[in-house]
């Protein structure tokens, strides 16, 4: 009994009490690295985290949207051999902070170990850029409803043929523009849509509404300044339209958007070529109340890539996502997984080192789609049949991987074999605004 005792108490005695946690010296640092960037004044967070008292106000939130990984946002898994650029993530020990801190009432801690506030964000991070498209009309932003998936055009009209090596999104309002993708439309389309719809721009979930002759790129919030990877330069028309997909969320208050983006031209035509491998899939019909739907994909690369980034695109009911390349001597790297992909947050990943990818590797996909009332995000109540198509209700499968081939002269062979997806694609019905409108043709299911 006496050696139980002791036993107990020599491990009590060693094990030291929890250090107190406070907020100058542990918990101001954690915000002022991963949160005070979106979640200070006139930025996309819904409230400041950059004094003591906003903190302290906030400290059972922040430990619990923090122990689940909702807050800082970023979707994709770690992976060994395919890590990825610009990583917002807590580690298990700055999250234990966070909830200590909370648990033990958020004590403020000596004041002249505070960090100072971050700098403030403002003018071009590359120089004044060669061109600015700017929104040609403030867009207005209501205080309160839906979030608005709003595509605006602006013509682009220059004295020659140019490449683009570089751009800066700069958004308008930083509190509103939750994030943006650019897209280049020879055909006319988007024009005619913003025609169409009155005030500027027009309402474009998902899809920018046409087939883009081209995309320029993303920003989310926290991005700044893209430099495309050496020799890489996207070609731009002298006569063309830039259309600017912007997702604006509300806040409570009134606000308006212009937003711009600055192209920064090469002297040099590019020596290298980036191509998007798309593996998607139109081949989506889940029955109502289906909790696991799932949608593959693949392509064998018939010459050697460096796969620089990937992007991947579904709406509401899509849960999981996963793409991965097989080796010609069968190894598998996992290259993306999603686990709770959020439409909200969505994003172009770029990979900290290009991950060489010999010919003859195979990458592949799986989505997984989750059509029952237990998806919060499930925006049909009941649930109902749902099949691909463009429209919230509607449901979509693609994974972008940017690969360049690791030999300029392999290019063409490349084209030739994505061109030939893209064909069986098309056959399939792929590019077609199908969705929910011809539901009614299809044949019930078996
Ligand atoms: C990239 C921008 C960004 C970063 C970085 C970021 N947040 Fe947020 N945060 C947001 C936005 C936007 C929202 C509003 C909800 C949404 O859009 O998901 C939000 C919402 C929140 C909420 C409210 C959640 C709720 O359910 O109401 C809390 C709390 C929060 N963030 C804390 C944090 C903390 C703590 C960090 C750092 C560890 C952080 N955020 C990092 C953008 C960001």
């Amino acid at each position: 009994m006496t050696s139980l005792w002791m036993v107990v108490n020599v491990l009590v005695l060693q094990v030291p009490p929890p250090a107190p946690v406070d907020y100058a010296r542990h918990v101001a640092p954690i915000l002022s690295r991963h949160c005070v960037s979106c979640h200070r004044a006139g930025q996309v967070g819904p409230f400041p985290l950059d004094t003591y008292a906003d903190a302290r106000a906030k400290a059972r939130t922040i430990a619990a949207v923090t122990a689940s990984r909702y807050m800082p946002p970023w979707k994709a898994s770690q992976l060994a051999g395919a890590e990825l650029a610009g990583e917002r993530r807590l580690t298990a020990a700055e999250i234990g902070v966070l909830k200590r801190w909370a648990a033990t009432g958020a004590g403020a801690g000596p004041a002249l170990a505070l960090p100072p506030t971050a700098a403030p964000v403002g003018g071009w991070e590359l120089g004044e850029p060669d061109l600015v498209l700017e929104m040609t009309e403030p867009f207005a932003v209501a205080a309160e409803g839906d979030d608005v998936y709003q595509c605006f055009v602006i013509p682009v009209s220059l004295p020659t043929f140019r490449w683009v090596r570089a751009f800066e999104f700069v958004p308008g309002s930083r509190r509103v523009v939750h994030h943006a993708l650019f897209f280049l439309d020879r055909s006319g389309t988007a024009r005619q849509r913003d025609a169409a719809e009155p005030g500027p721009g027009y309402r474009c979930f998902g899809l920018p509404g046409f087939l883009p002759t081209a995309s320029l790129g993303g920003w989310s919030p926290g991005n700044g300044a893209y430099e495309m990877p050496a020799g890489v330069a996207l070609p731009l028309r002298k006569s063309v339209d830039l259309v600017l997909q912007v997702h604006y969320h509300t806040t409570g208050a009134a606000d308006s958007d212009r937003s711009r983006l600055g192209l920064y031209f090469a002297t040099k035509p590019p020596t290298r070529s980036i191509f998007d491998v798309a593996l998607a899939s139109r081949e989506i019909d889940i029955p109502a109340g289906d909790r696991a739907y799932r949608v593959r994909d693949g392509i064998t690369l018939p010459v050697a890539v460096d796969l620089m980034g990937v992007i991947p695109h579904a709406h509401y009911l899509a849960r999981q996502m996963r793409g991965w390349a097989i080796f010609p001597d069968g190894r598998r790297r996992n290259l993306l997984e999603i686990l709770d992909w959020d439409f909200n947050w969505q994003q172009n990943y770029r990979y900290l080192r290009p991950i060489r990818l010999p010919a003859e590797t195979r990458l592949e996909m799986e989505f997984v789609y989750d059509n029952s009332e237990q998806n919060p995000r499930n925006p049909s109540r009941p649930p109902r049949r749902v099949v691909w198509g463009p429209e919230t209700t509607d449901e979509m499968a693609g994974l972008h991987f940017q690969v360049i081939p690791a030999d300029p002269a392999d290019g063409t062979e490349l084209a030739q074999t994505l061109w030939g997806k893209l064909i069986r694609f098309i056959r399939a019905g792929g590019l077609g605004h199908t969705g929910t409108q011809n539901e009614a043709a299809r044949p019930p299911q078996p």
